[in-house]
């Protein structure tokens, strides 16, 4: 696997790479990789022939008082895993490579994708996931890139994004990989204690009970949302929102809207975990 840090030379390296016919499959990741992680790369490798994986932690995304400073950073080993998944170019830029000045040019999702759900509670987020994937489409230059559906609000986002930009980049869902006992994989898992994480998958059965209702005919969406996070509370959750949801844009469903998804943001501890479940 080569490792580029720097811009310049990832780009000539993968202009090569293009010249030759090769097809760019990218996953931007913010490292401290795991199985969720890494099924986006074997994915990648059935969808092209040049797989780059990309490990940068975005600060653009993170509000004040976020996880930032100590969002895990674990480069050594990430390369580790990213060698043995086959992964052919890493793109790791220091953070003073892709904001050598303050980043003034930004991409705005429109508020009905990006002041909802996670948007609500994280104002801003979305335009930093949007500004630094288009900065990192514009080096790498993929024909595809795989987003994983566990982030389901973010993978709505970006789509929408190459859509409405005529990008040529084909954006690919990669399931969202689960623990034994139904826990989302996740980096932020790392920050649980061991009690809560004994916890934690208590928030996949919660959405596994929403699901349940609505396939059993339940049409009280708020209903099932509030029990939802009434359970939630009365085991030591404070939960931001539990929400049935349209997958396609994921604003509130009428009762004869069929295709939906059931999201949920919750803190434990002083760690906020989401996950989903289409239904
Ligand atoms: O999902 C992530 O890890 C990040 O939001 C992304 C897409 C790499 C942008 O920083």
């Amino acid at each position: 696997m080569q490792i580029y840090t720097t811009i310049a030379a990832c780009r000539a390296a993968l202009g090569t790479e293009r010249q030759a016919g090769r097809r760019i499959v990218f996953v931007p990741t913010m490292g401290n990789l795991h199985e969720g992680h890494i099924a986006l790369m074997q994915k990648a490798r059935e969808h092209g022939d040049c797989i780059v994986a990309s490990i940068f932690v975005n600060r653009l995304q993170f509000r004040p008082g976020e996880d930032f400073d100590k969002y895990p950073r674990t480069l050594e080993a990430d390369c580790e895993k990213l060698v043995a998944a086959g992964v052919d170019y890493l793109f790791a830029p220091p953070e003073a490579e892709l904001y050598p000045s303050p980043q003034r040019y930004v991409v705005e999702p429109p508020p009905e994708h990006a002041a909802i759900l996670e948007g609500e509670f994280r104002p801003g987020h979305f335009r930093g996931v949007a500004t630094v994937v288009m900065k990192l489409f514009s080096i790498v230059q993929p024909h595809a890139a795989l987003f994983g559906k566990k982030d389901y609000q973010q993978f709505m986002v970006l789509s929408s994004m190459v859509r409405e930009f005529a990008l040529p980049i084909e954006i690919i869902p990669g399931e969202t990989v689960r623990a034994p006992d139904g826990l989302a994989l996740s980096s932020r898992n790392g920050y649980l204690s061991p009690e809560e994480r004994a916890e934690a998958p208590r928030l996949y059965r919660t959405l596994l009970n929403v699901a349940e209702a609505v396939r059993s005919g339940c049409r009280d969406y708020a209903r099932l949302e509030t029990e939802a996070m009434d359970h939630l509370r009365a085991h030591g959750w404070v939960p931001d929102y539990v929400a049935v949801r349209k997958r396609i844009d994921l604003q509130c469903p009428t009762p004869e809207d069929i295709s939906l998804v059931v999201l949920a943001a919750a803190r434990l501890g002083s760690t906020r975990l989401i996950d989903n479940l289409e239904i």
